[in-house]
């Protein structure tokens, strides 16, 4: 097993139990040391990144899938060019070296590409429910507890993605077996034709770098006369009347997720899931809490019902 020494831990060896590292000043639920001004009050709202955070890193061995990942569009040829794209663009995401304007300009190719395959390709709605039940995707443990916690307790929950919205709410159908009516999925949609071919994206696209564009325009879904998704309202209030937000991601550029909220208190809790060891200080420095080594959500439901 890999050893590995982070600053101020002692060393630890892969696969570690995962533990979290909290930076100096963040409450701690259960410390006893939780200083109220500090703590958030009533009138909290949650932003969750999908890939990564909500969903496991690692599952039995093998590396869980994203909702890009887990599609496979019935097409061979397709599916073959967007992971030659992953594997040139995956390594660029996760670079901690990548000047930041650079990188986003690649993220932008990457996600025009991949998006331009998707409908060039022929992906079906049918696909998508196929592909989703055959992939290898899995929920932290503790983000059922989580959900049913904060449905509990009123709070709304925005999962924020640069994924796929059609393909995060058909893991949520297939995999949470209910849904959940604080919960919103705000990504990049996609519009079928009357063949339930796709023929193109709502709206701007959404990638990992530029979450904070999107934040406040899109959290509240508006709905057709049939009730289905029709795009978003703009006036939406449901995540601005909150000040107190709770942020869950798993990359730096989540921290975006709430820019544009006039909120009061922000805790960040981040989940480092790789380059460890080159990341560590940034996630630090970033995030009040970096969870290590695809630790569970039950920390986080443990916050939350210390906190609400
Ligand atoms: P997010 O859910 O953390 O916001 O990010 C979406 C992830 O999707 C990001 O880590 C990169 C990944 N991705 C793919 O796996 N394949 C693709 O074709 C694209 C565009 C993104």
């Amino acid at each position: 097993a890999a050893s590995i020494a982070l600053p101020g831990f002692p060393p630890t060896t892969f696969p570690p139990p995962a533990f979290r590292c909290f930076r100096p000043g963040t409450p701690r639920a259960g410390s006893g040391s939780m200083d109220s001004t500090t703590m958030l009050p009533p009138g909290v709202a949650v932003i969750a990144d999908f890939d990564g955070t909500l969903t496991r890193y690692w599952i039995a061995g093998r590396r869980g899938q994203t909702s890009h990942g887990l599609l496979q569009q019935g097409n061979a040829e397709y599916d073959a060019k967007r992971q030659a794209l992953y594997e040139y663009y995956h390594p660029l995401e996760i670079s901690p070296t990548i000047p930041i304007e650079e990188k986003t300009k690649l993220m932008e190719e990457w996600w025009e590409k991949s998006h331009g395959l998707l409908i060039e390709g022929g992906l079906t709605y049918d696909a998508i429910k196929k592909s989703v039940s055959e992939a290898t995707i899995a929920l932290r443990d503790g983000v059922v507890e989580l959900f049913e916690l904060l449905e509990e307790l009123g709070v709304p929950v925005l999962v924020f993605s640069a994924g796929l919205a059609d393909i995060i709410e058909e893991v949520f159908r297939q995999k949470l077996h209910r849904s959940f009516k604080n919960i919103k999925v705000v990504s990049n949609r996609m519009v079928f034709d009357e063949e339930g071919c796709l023929v193109s994206f709502k709206g701007k696209t959404i990638h990992v770098l530029n979450k904070n564009e999107h934040a406040l325009d899109m959290a509240t879904p508006i709905h057709d006369k049939f009730g289905y998704p029709n795009g978003y309202n703009p006036d939406s209030v449901l995540m601005k009347q909150r000040t107190n937000v709770l942020l869950l991601g798993d990359h730096v550029g989540d921290l975006g997720m709430s820019d544009g909220l006039s909120y009061e208190n922000r805790i960040a809790v981040g989940f480092l899931n790789n380059n460890t060891e080159m990341s560590f200080k940034s996630y630090l420095d970033a995030f009040d809490i970096v969870y290590l080594n695809d630790a569970t959500m039950r920390g986080v439901v443990e916050l939350v019902s210390q906190l609400c």
